[in-house]
């Protein structure tokens, strides 16, 4: 079998990476690894092949950031351009940014079967760009390999057949398990004078969060208040990054409030195992702080992970400053109830997904 995987952007490397593995030790599938470029800073790409043991990028499209249809479709010309060359048994994409889309509506023009991981995924908000991506990717693809239970009544309701869809479980929650230990090794703690346990890590990178000023300013004066309770440790998303560096005038800040760029899986897996809680709107975080135990408050109006609300340590908060705010402060002063870990998040998804297409194409 003859494989295209594609990355592009940060929460797609850890997606690919057990696959790589898998293949790799099979030894009966030839992969080539595409690299859209749509994230290209050092510490959103290449500290990600070092951290996940992924191999160099076979071809490295190099598109860079754009609106969404000039990112969308400069990733489709030159990855048609590819397919074409190439002609694959098949098209791995993963997760739901703009390089999934548009390499899966390539590979389905060309008569490419598409193998979606982590398909079914509904936040049903069109707002959000994600959501038109995952919709998209799903009605293409010839695989879909899902993370959770409500994913496959998802697929069925839009019309996807009960063929196509494979419960396989979580692959992100592969590359958690494989790396737990290596990361414990990691020295960031130290390099940011942080406790074990006393701590807020947070990430904000969605659009309707971070692209308004004044919503921003809102959110961030919420952030120091809190700080003043425990430490917080911010890893700033680039598209974050520009929006305060650009605020007239600029954020408030404070002592035990501290911005640090994005950091790597391994030092931010080591973040996320000892804080006393996670904010974030980002979705594999919310996952993988499912897996962890860790207190999960997510800054959003809704989510296509509702299995981490119903089984995991996720809350959801909305996005008012002040809602965030108190549930952050009863979760610090009375913990969270039973959680579990949702089935299939085990480490064994890559395996479970190649036996599929072993099955299939081999
Ligand atoms: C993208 C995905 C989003 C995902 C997020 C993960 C889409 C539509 N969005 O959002 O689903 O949750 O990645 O992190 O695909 N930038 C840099 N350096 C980089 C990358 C981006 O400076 O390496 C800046 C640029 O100013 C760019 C902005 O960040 O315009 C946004 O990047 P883009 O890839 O368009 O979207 P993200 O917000 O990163
Ligand atoms: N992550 C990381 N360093 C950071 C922030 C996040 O390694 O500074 C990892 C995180 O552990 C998860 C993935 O990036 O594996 C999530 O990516 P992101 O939040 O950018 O995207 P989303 O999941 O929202 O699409």
């Amino acid at each position: 079998m003859r494989a295209v995987l594609v990355v592009g952007a940060r929460p797609n490397f850890m997606k690919v990476a057990p696959l790589m593995r898998e293949f790799a030790k099979r030894g009966n599938v030839e992969t080539l690894l595409v690299h859209t470029g749509q994230h290209y800073d050092e510490n959103m790409s290449k500290v990600f092949f070092h951290d996940l043991e992924l191999p160099e990028p076979d071809i490295y499209l190099g598109v860079g950031s754009g609106s969404h249809a000039e990112q969308t479709a400069k990733v489709m010309v030159a990855f048609e351009i590819i397919v074409e060359k190439q002609r694959p048994d098949i098209i791995i994409v993963v997760g739901d940014v703009n390089s999934t889309l548009a390499c899966s509506i390539v590979g389905a023009k060309l008569h490419v079967p598409v193998a979606h991981v982590e398909s079914g995924l509904r936040s049903f908000d069109l707002d959000m760009p994600e959501e038109i991506n995952r919709m998209v990717t799903d009605i293409l693809s010839s695989y879909c390999f899902t993370t959770s239970p409500e994913a496959e009544t998802n697929l069925l309701k839009e019309g996807v057949g009960k063929e196509r869809i494979f419960f396989t479980g979580n692959i992100m929650i592969d590359s958690l398990r494989y790396l737990s230990e290596k990361a414990d090794r990691s020295v960031v703690l130290k390099e940011l004078s942080l406790e074990e346990d006393d701590y807020i890590l947070v990430t904000l990178h969605r659009p309707s969060n971070v692209d308004d000023p004044e919503e921003l300013r809102a959110l961030f004066d919420m952030l120091v208040r809190l700080s003043a309770r425990h430490q917080v440790i911010f890893p700033v998303h680039p598209r974050t990054r520009k929006m305060i560096d650009s605020a007239d005038p600029p954020f408030d800040s404070a002592e035990s409030f501290r911005m640090i760029d994005p950091v790597g899986y391994l030092d931010f897996l080591r973040l996320m195992k000892t804080a006393k809680m996670v904010i974030t709107d980002s979705g594999g975080i919310q996952e993988e702080t499912t897996v962890l135990g860790i207190p999960c408050i997510t800054v959003r109006e809704n989510t296509e992970r509702p299995i981490t609300i119903e089984v995991g340590t996720n809350v959801l908060a909305g996005t008012t400053p002040e809602k965030v705010e108190s549930e952050a402060m009863r979760i610090l002063d009375d913990g969270i109830g039973d959680h579990g870990i949702p089935p299939l998040w085990d480490g064994k998804t890559a395996e479970r997904i190649a036996d599929v297409l072993e099955k299939e194409f081999i």
